[in-house]
Parts: structure tokens; C-alpha cells; sequence
């Protein structure tokens, strides 16, 4: 795929890279979306295994499904973490902007042009070598007993943000090719209160897990500056503190 020519520099998208869940239901070109898939190869990759997968949904009938799943794990939401008190320094005014645009995308939600859901297939040959019993040996000399039974406690959480690890880069190349296409799109993890249920709208094997669904489409709203934190306020140097 050609490099697509842009007149917005890098550190403007980024800046301006909001969540933007206010889509017009105007389509999006085949070859758009592609382009975002695009972008989002260019991500890391662990072991550099590019084992990304996509699913671009488009049909009716798949995203009433979606829609089905989204209302549950968004209620749920709402009647608890979105109800929860402030956290140090949270402006509550905002929290509640957000909440009432990510329930406009529910109540909307058939009339976006297109859900991105970005995957991790297993990568075969890594699982492959981690199984195997020379392995496991190699594991005690690399790292002695007590690490490998530190590792075996922890096989759970690294596995989940190996995945991670490699989708996320993925996902906001994505977002900011969308940002710099004038796209609006938004990161989103319903899927995570829900195990299993999106996967299986999705038609996922076992081996592939679902990291992100990104609704795609041009925005009502205009792209505005994000309010962070001061880098300073968030580093410390050498140590934690
Ligand atoms: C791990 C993660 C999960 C998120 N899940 C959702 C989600 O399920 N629904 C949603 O509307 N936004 C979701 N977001 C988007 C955040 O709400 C958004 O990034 C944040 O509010 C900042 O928005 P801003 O860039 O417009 O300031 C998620 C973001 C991250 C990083």
C-alpha cells in the first residue's frame, strides 16, 4: 500500500487524537478502512510475529448483535465504575461529557459505518517452544527453580499483556492515521466485561483474542486539543516515587 500524504504533522494529530464517539452514519470507503489496517501493521510486533488480525464490521445484522452484548456491559458500567466517586484531581464534568457521548454511540450504534475489532492470533511457534519439554529445562538453567515457579505464578498476567503489548500499538496507529484522515474513532474494550461473547459474535477461534473494538466513521464534532497531565507531575527519575 502507498504512504498515504497528510498535511497534519505528527505531534498535532497526537495531540488532537480524542476519543471521538459523535459518527455521522455517512460510509466509509473500503479502501479507508484498509488504510487504517494499514497504519496499524506498521506497529511492534513481539518476537516481530505481525500476528494481528482484524475484523471489519460493517453488516446490520452483526452489529445488532454487537449492539446486544454493548448495552449489557454498558449498563454495567454505568451503574458502577461511571457512578463511583472522583479520583484525585478528576474533573467530574468531564467524566460525565464522556459517559453521555460513549451512551449516544450505544443508543447510535447501528448507524456507525464500521467496528474495528483488532486480534492477536497465538503465535504458534512461540507457544510451540514454551511447550516443550527441552524448554522447561532451559527455563530452570536460565532462571533456577524459585524464578521459574515465579514465572509460573505470573503466566496468567504476562500472557494477557503480551497480547496487549502487541495490539496496543497497534490500535493507536490506527487511531491517529484515523485523527490524520479527519476519521473519528475511539478505543474501546467492552468485550472485557463480557468473555467470550463478542469473540463468539465475531466467529473468533480460542487462539485469537480480541483486544479492541474501534467504531470508525466521520465525526459530527470537531477534533479538539486532549487535557493531560503535566509530564513532570507523572515522572520521577531512577527510582519509583
Ligand atoms: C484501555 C482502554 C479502554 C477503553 N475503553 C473504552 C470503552 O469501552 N468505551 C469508550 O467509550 N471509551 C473507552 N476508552 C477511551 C477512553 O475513555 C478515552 O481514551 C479517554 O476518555 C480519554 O479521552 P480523550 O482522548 O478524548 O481525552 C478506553 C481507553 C483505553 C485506553
Amino acid at each position: 500500500m502507498t504512504v498515504p500524504s497528510s498535511d497534519a504533522r505528527l505531534f498535532d494529530v497526537m495531540y488532537t487524537c480524542r476519543a471521538m464517539r459523535r459518527l455521522k452514519p455517512d460510509p466509509v470507503p473500503e479502501e479507508t478502512l484498509l488504510q487504517l489496517v494499514d497504519a496499524a501493521l506498521q506497529a511492534p510486533s513481539g518476537s516481530n510475529a505481525q500476528n494481528w488480525r482484524f475484523v471489519i464490521v460493517r453488516d446490520r445484522a452483526q452489529k445488532e448483535r454487537m449492539q446486544a452484548l454493548w448495552r449489557k456491559s454498558w449498563n454495567f458500567y454505568l451503574d458502577t465504575v461511571a457512578a463511583a466517586d472522583a479520583r484525585p484531581g478528576e474533573d467530574l464534568a468531564a467524566r460525565k461529557r464522556m459517559l453521555a457521548a460513549a451512551s449516544w454511540q450505544l443508543e447510535n450504534f447501528l448507524d456507525i459505518p464500521a467496528f474495528v475489532c483488532v486480534c492477536v492470533a497465538r503465535d504458534e511457534l512461540m507457544a510451540k517452544v514454551m511447550a516443550s519439554p527441552s524448554t522447561m529445562m532451559k527455563l530452570v538453567s536460565h532462571f533456577g527453580v524459585g524464578g521459574v515457579a515465579r514465572l509460573a505464578t505470573s503466566m496468567g498476567r504476562v500472557g494477557g499483556l503480551a497480547d496487549g503489548a502487541t495490539a496496543y500499538p497497534a490500535v493507536q496507529n490506527l487511531l491517529l492515521a484515523a485523527r490524520s484522515l479527519g476519521l473519528g474513532a475511539v478505543l474501546t474494550t467492552q468485550q472485557f466485561f463480557l468473555p467470550g461473547e463478542f469473540e463468539k459474535v465475531l466467529g473468533l477461534p480460542p487462539t485469537v483474542t480480541l483486544a479492541a473494538i474501534i467504531p470508525v466513521g466521520w465525526p459530527t464534532g470537531k477534533f479538539g486539543p486532549t487535557t493531560r497531565p503535566d509530564a513532570r507531575s507523572v515522572t520521577s527519575w531512577d527510582r519509583y516515587a
